[in-house]
């Protein structure tokens, strides 16, 4: 079924895991995402900037994203990712997107406040999640970058206003975790997590989710991340295989081709993580 963030959150706070948030750049990797989570048997989240929606196309999203929810038999939520723009996101909920970010992570407090209960006050007539954001993720998201000296963690007072004023589905935490870090180690606060969960009621998640160890993982989860995002692990891995395989076939053989090889891999590395999330020893 194509489901919202609230529906899914709700399960993951039940058993105790996190539901996988996936970022595509195209159409292509959606099958991939969905079949991954039909073999894992558990529901997934589909989530695009605004950069890929508009360049897929707001309406072509959700008509896939749904299409496959019922051939997959999976719950599919498609989530808009780190949004800024009331325009963009209005499209997006206005065309069937099942739940949205607000980002406005990087204003005043009180006009993240308003800003957020704005997008919330907007999506709640059309029955759609709402992620806020508190405090500052670092790294490079859609060409956005944060420097180490802007990132500041989630205040655990300051997050239990911001839930309670604004009315949010779920909170996006700043504890440590980096944008777009491929290679390098993240250090995460899990003091700073454990503080935040009890002082909100409400599912959190962790974005920045490529370059964190497995164990970190479990343990994020453990404390009460419901949601956890990666981008930039499908991404770096689709461009290699994508590129190795243009490399290797004749330039008239279909595209599909090059593509099929690094679909494979996208499904491989989302079965991974869900089985990840799942937070079953295995
Ligand atoms: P990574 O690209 O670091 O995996 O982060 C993805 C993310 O948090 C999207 O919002």
């Amino acid at each position: 079924m194509y489901v919202t963030l609230k529906e899914v959150l709700k399960t993951a706070n039940d058993l105790n895991m996190a539901i996988g948030a996936f970022n595509t750049h195209n159409l292509e990797m959606m099958p991939a995402i969905v079949r991954a989570a039909e073999k894992q048997k558990t529901p997934v989240i589909i989530q695009s900037t605004i950069g890929t929606a508009s360049y897929v196309g707001y309406h072509n999203m959700v008509a896939v994203a749904k299409a496959m929810s019922e051939e997959h038999g999976v719950d599919v939520v498609l989530h808009l990712d780190h949004a800024k723009d009331f325009t963009e996101i209005r499209k997006a909920i206005k065309a069937g997107y099942s739940s949205v970010m607000y980002d406005g992570s990087s204003l005043p407090f009180k006009e993240n406040i308003l800003g957020t209960k704005q997008v919330v006050e907007f999506a709640k007539d059309f029955g759609v999640s709402v992620e806020g954001e508190l405090g500052t993720v670092g790294g490079t998201e859609d060409g956005l970058v944060v420097t180490q000296d802007q990132v500041f963690y989630t205040d655990p007072k300051d997050a239990v206003t911001f839930v309670k004023e604004t009315g949010i589905d779920a909170l996006a935490v700043a504890i440590g975790t980096n944008h777009g870090q491929y290679k390098s180690k993240t250090d995460i606060s899990f003091s700073q997590l454990e503080k935040i969960k009890a002082a909100v009621n409400i599912p959190l998640v962790v974005h920045g989710g490529t370059g964190v160890k497995e164990d970190d993982v479990r343990k994020v989860i453990d404390l009460g991340i419901r949601k956890f995002n990666v981008g930039t692990e499908l991404l770096v891995n689709w461009n290699i295989s994508s590129k190795d395989s243009y490399n290797e076939h004749k330039e008239n053989v279909s595209n599909r081709e090059n593509v099929l090889p690094a679909l494979s891999k996208i499904e491989e590395i989302v079965e991974r993580k869900i089985q990840l999330f799942k937070n079953i020893n295995d």
